[in-house]
């Protein structure tokens, strides 16, 4: 349980922090992800505690600082994980209640917009019954620099893992030119952590790092709240925790979302181009592009409409000095460049959240996500993102952009559209007693008039997913130690 030696500029204990926390490891392009539930606990602890030490080796914040590695490890943990783990009752209970609960209680598929098809009952892995979410403990993630690497590392670590089952292995494939699925560059819009010490790009909003990693104050000035353990001579060696008798628990660490989410990407392309055949009496595939692009907010090669509305723009795409660097309220109050029902424009609606442009910002950056989503393509054809998001609160920042901008037909003045990307549209379902009927719509407003395409179905299906916590490595290192917690 060594103290930290290396300290960012911010003052965060950079080997202390798992990777993830400050990049997406684009220099391991190749990834695999373990669900994995304990069987023999002896056994899963000498194998979390090799992993801790891989982990301090290759994959913790200040290592992704140094020279590229040829493989990277991280570690999370469900509820039930930490249960499992010997975790009691008093410390399992500090954790958000949200975490305790897990993704798929009824209340949270509701607000989440996991309904239909995308109901909990339904998902490959995760969700409910087992014991608890879904009967998952750990998330291991394998990241190598190429496919034989991560077979290797995934063979060097199958004995060790020996102590679990495999609840699921998901296979991810690299992002081809930076596209994903329905063929927009993604990868682009990330806020910064104040601390980290790459430069900040152009239009890059730098928040506290407390808003992702616990124990560093957060953007309302605030320790973010943080687990905590009853203090004993076993864990001794963890950071006193704010309360007096308290050992801390969170420091270092953060909460991890994970979705796995099916693109239904014939559904999309066929429903543009239909569109756009529709108004135009032919086949018209420049315009099925624009549409599509007005849904997303970016073109294809990801140059934002902001920064070019009438046609797609390769270079600027391209150019991270340049294609993040807008805002919305001034230049574009209407949603005439980039709709308000937008996915970029719901997902960060920058400076254009109400009626006062510093205000939004500030607000709007309580409700920020660290993105590290990977792609995956299986064999059956079905394809899609495991969709991975850190943040210190998930109910402040994933269930919140989730409930309250990306499902929500009401969003910012509209009156009944969805997320046209990744919203819970579903012309097939039954309205439900005393809710309003479902929503398939997206306007896209244009001069004079507006244009609205309905009829839209869900392009996005949940099919898996898990809340966990991903620690720092004294606590990680804790969780994996024989003995009394
Ligand atoms: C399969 C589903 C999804 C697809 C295909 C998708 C695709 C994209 C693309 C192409 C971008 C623009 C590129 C960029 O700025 O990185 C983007 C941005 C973004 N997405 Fe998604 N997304 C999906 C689901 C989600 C979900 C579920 C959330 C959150 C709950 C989300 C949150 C965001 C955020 C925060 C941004 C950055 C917006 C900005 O700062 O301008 N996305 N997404």
């Amino acid at each position: 349980m060594g103290t930290s030696t290396s300290t960012g500029a911010g003052g965060l204990e950079l080997d202390e922090i798992q990777g993830l926390l400050l990049r997406g490891f684009g220099d391991c392009p190749h990834a695999r992800f373990l669900f994995l539930r304990i069987r023999d606990l002896g056994a899963a602890r000498v194998a979390l505690a090799a992993l801790a030490d891989e982990l301090a080796l290759t994959s913790t914040a200040a290592r992704l600082l140094g020279p590229r590695a040829e493989s990277r490890v991280q570690l999370a943990f469900t509820a039930r994980g930490l249960r499992s783990l010997g975790l009691g009752d008093d410390a399992l209970a500090s954790f958000p209640l949200e975490f305790q609960e897990g993704i798929a209680t009824p209340d949270r598929a509701r607000i989440l917009g996991d309904t239909g098809d995308s109901a909990p009952e339904a998902w490959e892995f995760g969700g409910r019954g087992d014991g608890g979410d879904g009967g998952i403990d750990v998330w291991l993630g394998l990241y190598a620099r190429g496919a034989e690497p991560l077979r290797l590392l995934r063979a060097d670590w199958a004995d060790a893992l020996a102590g679990f089952d495999v609840v699921a292995e998901q296979h991810t494939i690299p992002r081809e030119g930076d596209r994903e699925h329905f063929g927009f560059r993604d990868g682009i819009s990330q806020p910064a952590l104040e601390g980290d010490p790459a430069p900040l790009l152009p239009g890059q909003d730098l928040v506290r790092a407390g808003e992702f990693v616990l124990g560093y104050p957060n953007q309302y000035g605030k320790l973010p709240l943080s687990p905590s353990v009853a203090a004993s001579p076993a864990s001794a060696g963890l950071p006193a925790a704010a309360a007096p008798g308290r050992h801390d628990l969170g420091r270092n660490g953060s909460f991890l979302v994970y979705r796995k989410l099916e693109q239904h990407v014939d559904a999309f392309k066929t429903f543009f181009a239909e569109a756009a055949e529709r108004e135009s009496g032919r086949p018209d595939p420049a315009l099925a592009d624009y549409l599509a692009a007005k849904c997303m907010g970016r073109w294809p090669s990801g140059a934002p409409l902001m920064l070019a509305p009438e046609r797609d723009d390769p270079a600027l795409g391209a150019d991270p000095l340049r294609n993040n660097d807008f805002r919305f309220a001034e230049t574009d109050p209407r949603g005439l460049r980039c709709p308000i029902a937008s996915h970029i424009r719901r997902a960060n609606p920058r400076d254009a959240k109400g009626p006062d442009p510093v205000e939004s910002l500030q607000v709007v950056q309580r409700h920020r996500l660290l993105r590290r989503g990977r792609m995956y393509h299986e064999a059956s054809g079905r394809r899609g993102v495991h969709f991975l998001a850190l943040n210190a609160s998930l109910r402040r920042q994933f269930e919140f952009i989730q409930q309250t901008w990306i499902i929500n037909p009401k969003f910012e003045g509209l009156h009944a559209d969805r997320d046209p990307i990744t919203g819970d549209s579903d012309p097939h379902a039954r309205p439900e007693p005393g809710r309003e009927p479902p929503v398939t719509q997206v306007t896209i407003p244009e001069h004079p008039y507006r244009r609205r395409l309905g009829g839209m179905p869900r392009f996005v299906s949940v099919r898996a997913g898990a809340y966990l916590f991903l620690p720092g490595l004294s606590t990680l290192r804790w969780l994996a130690m024989p003995g009394a917690r």
